[in-house]
């Protein structure tokens, strides 16, 4: 490889860097946002379907590389706050798996979703709805 500058070698990087790029996009959003508008019907009773405003839980929009417990118009449980949790689709997996394993002690009275697939769905769906 070392010294040989092929003329499309530039071309070749770019493509592979492109193809990286659509990979780690879709990593962890590989579900099926339909199935997870219906499966988001289980938090609804807590979370407003627009994201907006606050219901029993915190309104989700623009929850998305937020710092978890940061709406000011939101009275958080102190570990939640505390937790140091960046929202991505990876640690919200983890949250929605188990809630109280992943945070201990916060208040928000769900038991989780086990089932990966599903997790997948609700989470490329909440990608769309509250980026
Ligand atoms: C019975 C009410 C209820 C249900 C159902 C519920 N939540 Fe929550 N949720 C809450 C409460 C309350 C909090 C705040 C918890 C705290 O402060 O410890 C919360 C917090 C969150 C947070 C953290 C938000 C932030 O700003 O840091 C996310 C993300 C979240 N919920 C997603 C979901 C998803 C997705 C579902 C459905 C699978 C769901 N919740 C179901 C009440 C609920």
């Amino acid at each position: 490889m070392a010294g040989v500058r092929h003329p499309y070698s530039s071309l070749v990087s770019a493509i592979t860097g492109a193809v990286l790029i659509i990979v780690a996009g879709t990593a962890g959003a590989q579900g099926d946002p339909k199935r997870g508008q219906k499966l988001f019907e289980n938090c609804a009773a807590c979370h407003a379907a627009d994201g907006k405003g606050n219901e029993v839980g915190p309104g989700l929009s623009g929850v998305f590389g937020r710092k978890a417990g940061e709406r000011e118009d939101f009275r958080y449980s102190p570990a939640l706050k505390r937790s140091g949790i960046t929202w991505t689709p990876q640690t919200l997996d983890n949250f929605l798996a188990d809630p109280q394993k992943a945070v201990p002690n916060n208040r928000m009275p769900f038991s989780g979703i086990p089932d990966a697939r599903e997790r997948a769905d609700l989470i490329s769906y909440m990608q769309q709805a509250f980026k």
